[in-house]
């Protein structure tokens, strides 16, 4: 436990005290209506449509906005930008959000080939296509399993390294054309990431509208998130649960720069390694070729049993992409930022309801 965990704990212990158990559950919700609520978002595909797209949307996506908005048809599914999620301070060009959708895109083609439908994706300026090419095909993407079980988990590796054909694995699973992934395991340049991290981590908590709004997405405990059905669950990043106000107290008054950059320090430490991709090009289209990749990357590692982490400070920080690109070798614009390695898993984080992400 870091410090601000300790500070957060004592006051959620303070706080349960003063409020008394009943009233404490009912601000926070309890954590097992939460694990039946994360259960049923990840209950196994059928083949009806709904729960394609309930599938596309277990995707990593910045800040758990789900910024997308589906339609299907007899012969195709579209995701769409749902630009009223878009994450202005932290993305102001809406690159996450475009890599988002191309999570999206990943986890929706495997599920819909799954479910009988299987397709291509076509990538058409800001809009992604699944068209459906009919026929038959009888085998299951390995990486169907992976997406119930994948999360970005932001907690304490074990420091285990990763076997060579793991990451040759992982680099073959996220072939995607147009992108690069450097898998970086050297000591020295782990190190030189790390220290980017904690620049990029450092000017952000002392922007304030930084802050504002990454506060305005934390869902301090279950009862928030599944009523939202989106943002960050503190749990999600080994956070005790605290009522909405209690947490945003915390937030204000604890949230340590300090204590958030050994935290990070700690955590790179413990990890097999660092994944960062870059495209060819900077626009949507590319971007959603990086979430694609990205995504693909994910459910790979979850396969092999591999947790991971985002730590996009270095490319979310513009003036420190240079030298992340410097560091893997690169002229192209680094677009995500990534660690690896081998730990416990941490909750789930919540997804919205598939009527409110179809387009109408
Ligand atoms: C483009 C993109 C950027 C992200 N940036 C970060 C980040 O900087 N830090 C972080 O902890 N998580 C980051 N994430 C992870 C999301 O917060 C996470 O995917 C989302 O909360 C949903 O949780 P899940 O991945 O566990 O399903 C990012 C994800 C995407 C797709």
């Amino acid at each position: 436990m870091n410090r601000r965990q300790i500070l957060l704990g004592m006051g959620g212990a303070l706080a349960a005290v003063a409020l008394g158990t009943g009233a404490w559950r009912q601000a926070t919700g309890t954590t097992s209506a939460y694990d039946d609520y994360s259960a049923r978002l990840r209950a196994p595909l059928s083949p009806d449509i709904a729960d394609v797209i309930r599938y596309a949307t277990l995707a990593a996506n910045g800040h758990n906005t789900q910024p997308w908005r589906f339609a299907a048809s007899a012969d195709a599914i579209t995701i769409t930008p749902d630009l009223s999620r878009r994450t202005a301070v932290v993305d102001p060009d809406d690159h996450h959000l475009f890599v988002s959708l191309g999570c999206a895109a990943t986890n929706l083609a495997i599920a819909a080939a799954a479910s009988g439908r299987p397709g291509e994706v076509i990538i058409d300026g800001a809009t992604v296509r699944y068209t459906f090419t009919g026929g038959r095909r009888d085998d299951v993407d390995p990486l169907l399993a992976a997406i119930v079980r994948r999360q970005s988990t932001r907690g304490d590796y074990d420091g285990r390294q990763a076997a060579p054909g793991d990451l040759t694995a992982l680099q073959v699973a996220s072939a995607v054309a147009g992108v690069d992934l450097a898998i970086i395991t050297a000591p020295t340049t782990i190190a030189a990431i790390r220290d980017l991290v904690i620049a990029g981590n450092s000017a952000q908590m002392r922007d304030a509208a930084f802050m504002q709004e990454l506060k305005s997405w934390i869902r301090f405990n279950p009862r928030s998130a599944m009523a939202s059905g989106d943002g960050l669950l503190a749990a999600a990043s080994g956070n005790p649960s605290l009522p909405t106000a209690l947490g945003g107290f915390a937030f204000d008054r604890l949230f340590d720069v300090s204590a958030e950059n050994d935290r990070y320090a700690r955590q790179i430490a413990s990890s097999a390694g660092i994944a960062v991709f870059a495209a060819e090009q900077a626009d949507p289209q590319h971007w959603i070729r990086v979430g694609q990749a990205c995504q693909r990357f994910a459910l790979e590692a979850t396969r092999l049993g591999l947790k991971l982490a985002f730590i996009n400070q270095p490319v979310e920080v513009a003036v420190l992409r240079p030298e992340l690109a410097r560091l893997i070798g690169t002229t192209r614009r680094p677009d995500l930022v990534l660690r690896f390695g081998y730990g416990p898993s941490l909750p789930f984080s919540p997804r919205r309801r598939i009527e409110d992400v179809l387009s109408s």
